[in-house]
């Protein structure tokens, strides 16, 4: 028996290392050296492996060195990632994200270092467990604290992350040292179970070789391959070339040209051992190849028994050409286990074994959280920035769900159930996302920052029982929606006082022990801005600045025969309006005032809700700027309900673009107008706080007095009216027809942003002289920005601009004008301006227009400076 040494096949196996090196090298590999500084990339010398830090794949945790008896340069033979570690004091699950090169639906190899090194100075082995994706991979515990544990398992990948979780079981913090990923080959390794297990390392020996490093670079899969003899076997050793590509197991060079085999031909080569755990599953896989030369009276022919039942279905010859793997079929249980390989009776030469590798089945039965869920909860994560230990899957393993988030758990999938992110910094409106967490039914998002208005959709989760959004920094009312499960007893709802009713009065009817002191505060406060106000009109009316009507000695609050005395027994009607007639007033003074009486209200909630409207009255009455018409006192007794403004002699905006008087209102004039009813709504936006959104803006509600200067009118209508009249509103003011916000019809969020689209539909109107509904000739109604977008798509001015205007105006104006106009009606809220660049670009327009003429238009110019 001699070793076989073909020159031929040492040239060939030269060559195939090249190629492997050259064409694979570490491709796909992942190699993490856990606990080394952010962005170093540095190479272990022995392995040739490239190894880089955790930052690209984890975020929490934190990195320690070894305590100095443990570490380098005291143990120069220390594996390289064993000299740090990652540890993680904070959240029971961090997991490690690594995506696959290779993608999902293949297999790859998994590898956890770990040595404990005393890296905390603490001198106590935790124990803790490890996780692949959902599902249990194995238990770290150390003997001591040079133990290194090394686990190792051969997974499918679902999708095209991995993720590695260790899980703080109490006892102990979880660490790691290093973590290695390489893609395996996937039609190997197989089960009876197919892609439903995964295999957990027990055993890996290269058989017979003993001065092997254990890990080679022609090593594809890159295993780590233990020496493995006994003192009854002989070691074969031989140098010949071995095809170990054949069978996909590629076992490298030096483990599969090493063998034992017993001393005594006779004997079989037996391998024992016994499992904690008698249920486990044991796969083995057997190498083989023939590394001796045989005579032509010899022959080696092989059988392989596992605890006396036969592995392989027939005897079979090694060859000397390529390895061989045998594996069992099915998997094999029990405490003990013995498995022999033995020649048959008609073989002169004794078995050989070149190789084996034990595993452990590992069922995958544990079920993952829907995706929709965990798409939404991801978007949440990244919208709020969640500083939490939110890694892995969120509901699973079950036991380890991600903090604040609770979830059912049915046969097939978990779901979020409650979600508690109350004191965790979030800032922004409410997301999106929270919707699509269909089985929602806790949800505490108190002590944030949280703004804007609480959206309308929250309503769409059906299952949900608790809402919390106190501590927040909401505008705006609950939508009624919310409210109408919260008083049916199907919602418990926690919110602020300012964001549950209209006015500070509605808090009287809470069971709320600070009753008392708030309405004294409130009343304190409103007595002290009604004075301060009329403070401020009196001081303003001696500057002879105030611009607005004042009823005699500051009264505003009239009583139904006052009314009726100042309307001269109502019997000039000036308009009609959604909420009922207005009439024309005088006061003794001569003054005109414009009376709107509100739709008989005699129902008896209104009876309920007159002292809240007239809270409300009076809270409006604080708003005031020059581009709001203004609002001058109120009427509320037993028999009605009306509102008293300032007369504006020139009327709305609408009715005057459609009258004569419109022949001579030149383009300039517009610009003003559009200028003046941008800055009253800036103001009602941005001035007010909390904002007012009108909810109506529309040309009908722009007046204009005497000097054309314009006014918004009707703004806080809503808020002044009672609760129970707000479907009114909805219907008969909130969607009037051509001005209302597709978006907000789509999504029924109100916000600033949809007044602006109404204003944009305004400034259309003035510039076109067309109402915002326009017949078509062939009888069809289209909304005036169907009617201008395919002139302001190619670019034309012409055909769009009102013909009234003769051509007197500035293109450059005109065309800016358009550009804002066409911004404000966008699709989407978040795209279009803000009313305070509105009013900023406006006023480019008008200062294009006034580079037209100079000269003539010198004292307007004077007038616009005194504006700003
Ligand atoms: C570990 O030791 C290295 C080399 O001495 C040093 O650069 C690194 O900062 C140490 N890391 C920690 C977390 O102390
Ligand atoms: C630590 O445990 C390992 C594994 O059992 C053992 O080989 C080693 O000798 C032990 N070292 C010390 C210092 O006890
Ligand atoms: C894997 O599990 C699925 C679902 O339980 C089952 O339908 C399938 O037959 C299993 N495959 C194998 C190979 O056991
Ligand atoms: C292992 O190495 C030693 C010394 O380097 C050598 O004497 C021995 O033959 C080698 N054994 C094998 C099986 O290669
Ligand atoms: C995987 O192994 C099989 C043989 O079992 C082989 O046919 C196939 O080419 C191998 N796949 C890759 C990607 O190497
Ligand atoms: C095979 O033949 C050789 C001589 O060629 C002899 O020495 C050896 O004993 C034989 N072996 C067996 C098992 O018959
Ligand atoms: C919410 O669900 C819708 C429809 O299923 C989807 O289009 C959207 O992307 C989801 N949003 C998030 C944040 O998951
Ligand atoms: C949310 O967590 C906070 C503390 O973290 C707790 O006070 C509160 O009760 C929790 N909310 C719910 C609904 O369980
Ligand atoms: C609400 O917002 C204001 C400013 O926008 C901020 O100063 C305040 O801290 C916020 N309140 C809360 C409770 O976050």
């Amino acid at each position: 028996m001699r070793a076989n040494n073909s020159l031929f096949y040492g040239i060939l196996c030269a060559l195939a290392t090249a190629i492997l090196v050259h064409g694979q090298g570490q491709s796909g590999y992942i190699s993490i050296d856990c606990g080394i500084p952010p962005h170093d990339k540095p190479q272990d010398i022995v392995t040739k492996i490239n190894y880089v830090s955790d930052d690209d794949f984890i975020t929490t945790g934190i990195n320690f060195n070894v305590s100095e008896e443990y570490g380098y340069p005291k143990n120069p033979v220390l594996p390289y990632t064993l000299g740090d570690v990652r540890s993680f004091p904070q959240g029971n699950r961090n997991c490690y994200t690594l995506t696959l090169s290779k993608g999902k639906g293949n297999l790859y190899l998994i590898r956890a270092w770990f040595m404990y090194g005393n890296y905390d100075g603490k001198n106590s082995l935790p124990e803790f467990d490890l996780y692949v994706n959902v599902n249990f991979w194995s238990t770290v515990k150390f003997k001591n604290a040079s133990d290194q544990v090394i686990k190792e398992i051969l997974s499918f990948a679902e999708s095209d992350t991995i993720y590695v979780c260790l899980v703080n079981k109490g006892k102990g913090t979880p660490f790691i040292s290093g973590l290695e990923l390489r893609p395996v080959n996937s039609s190997i390794y197989s089960t009876e179970f197919g892609r439903n297990v995964s295999l957990v390392l027990y055993q890996r020996w290269d058989i017979g070789y003993l001065n092997g490093t254990g890990r080679y670079q022609d090593d594809r899969f890159d295993r780590i391959w233990s020496s493995y003899s006994s003192i009854s076997w002989d070691s074969v050793i031989t140098s010949a070339y071995i095809d170990v590509f054949q069978n996909g197991y590629w076992p490298p060079d030096e483990v599969i040209k090493s063998a034992a085999s017993p001393k005594s031909v006779d004997d079989p080569l037996e391998l024992i051992w016994t499992s904690d755990d008698p249920n486990a599953r044991f796969y083995a896989y057997l190498y083989f190849a023939e590394l001796e030369t045989l005579e032509k009276n010899e022959s080696r022919k092989i059988n392989i028994l596992w605890n006396g039942s036969p592995v392989s279905e027939t005897s079979f010859v090694p060859s000397s050409k390529y390895s061989m793997t045998f594996s069992n079929s099915k998997a094999v249980t029990g405490k003990d286990h013995l498995v022999s390989v033995q020649k048959t009776v008609d073989s002169t030469l004794p078995p050989i074994l070149n190789a084996i590798e034990i595993f452990t089945a590992q069922s995958l039965d544990e079920f993952s959280t829907i995706i929709e869920d965990v798409q939404a909860i991801k978007n949440i994560k990244g919208t709020y920035k969640v500083s939490k230990v939110w890694s892995g899957d969120p509901c699973s393993p079950r036991l380890y769900p991600w903090e604040g988030i609770g979830c059912s758990n049915n046969n097939h999938n978990h779901q979020i159930k409650s979600l508690n992110l109350s004191s965790s910094g979030l800032q922004g409106p409410i997301a999106m996302a929270f919707k699509n967490l269909s089985l929602l039914e806790s949800l505490d998002l108190s002590n944030n920052d949280l703004q804007q208005n609480v959206p309308e959709f929250l309503a769409d989760l059906k299952h949900l029982k608790l809402l919390n959004l106190k501590g927040n920094n909401f505008t705006g009312l609950i939508p009624k929606s919310l409210m109408k499960r919260f008083k049916a007893g199907s919602l418990a709802l926690s919110v602020d006082d300012q964001n549950l009713c209209h006015s500070p009065s509605c808090q009287d009817k809470k069971k709320n022990n600070m009753v008392v002191p708030i309405a004294v505060a409130t009343a304190v406060i409103v007595l002290i801005v009604v004075l301060l106000i009329i403070w401020i009109i009196l001081r303003q009316r001696k500057k002879g600045a105030y611009s607005g009507p004042l009823l005699p000695s500051g009264k505003r609050r009239f009583t139904y025969n006052e009314v009726s005395s100042i309307t001269k027994n109502f019997n000039k009607v000036i308009g009609k309006g959604g909420f009922g007639i207005v009439y024309l007033g005088c006061l003794e003074d001569g003054t005109e005032i414009a009376i709107k009486m509100i739709k008989d209200t005699s129902s008896t909630e209104s009876q309920g809700s007159s002292s809240k409207f007239q809270v409300e009255a009076e809270l409006l009455l604080t708003v005031h700027h020059r581009n709001l018409a203004s609002f001058v006192g109120y009427c509320d007794d037993d028999r009605s309900m009306a509102l008293i403004y300032e007369y504006m002699a020139n009327g709305n905006l609408q009715d005057y673009l459609s009258s004569e008087k419109a022949e001579d209102l030149s383009w300039e004039k517009r610009l003003h107008i559009a200028i003046d009813s941008a800055q009253g709504l800036e103001y009602l936006h941005d001035g007010c706080r909390p904002p007012i959104v009108h909810r109506d803006v529309k040309t009908a509600n722009i007046l204009l007095n005497n000097n054309l200067e314009a006014k918004i009118a009707d703004f806080g209508l809503s808020k002044v009216l009672p609760e129970d009249d707000l479907t009114h509103v909805v219907t008969s003011v909130m969607g009037t027809l051509g001005y209302v916000d597709p978006e907000y019809y789509r999504t029924f969020v109100l916000n600033e942003k949809s007044d602006v689209y109404s204003f944009g539909v305004v400034l259309l109107e003035l510039i076109t002289g067309q109402r915002a509904i326009i017949k078509t000739d062939e009888g069809e109604n289209i909304s005036v920005a169907d009617f201008v977008w395919p002139f302001f798509d190619a670019g034309e001015l012409e055909g769009v601009v009102d013909p009234l205007l003769h051509g007197e105006f500035s293109p450059d104006s005109a065309w800016k004008f358009m550009e804002v106009a066409m911004s404000c009606v966008r699709e989407r809220g978040y795209n279009r301006p803000t009313m305070s660049q509105i009013v900023a670009e406006l006023k480019q327009c008008l200062a294009a227009e006034l580079a037209r003429e100079p000269q003539s238009h010198e004292d307007e110019a004077v007038k616009e400076t005194k504006q700003n």
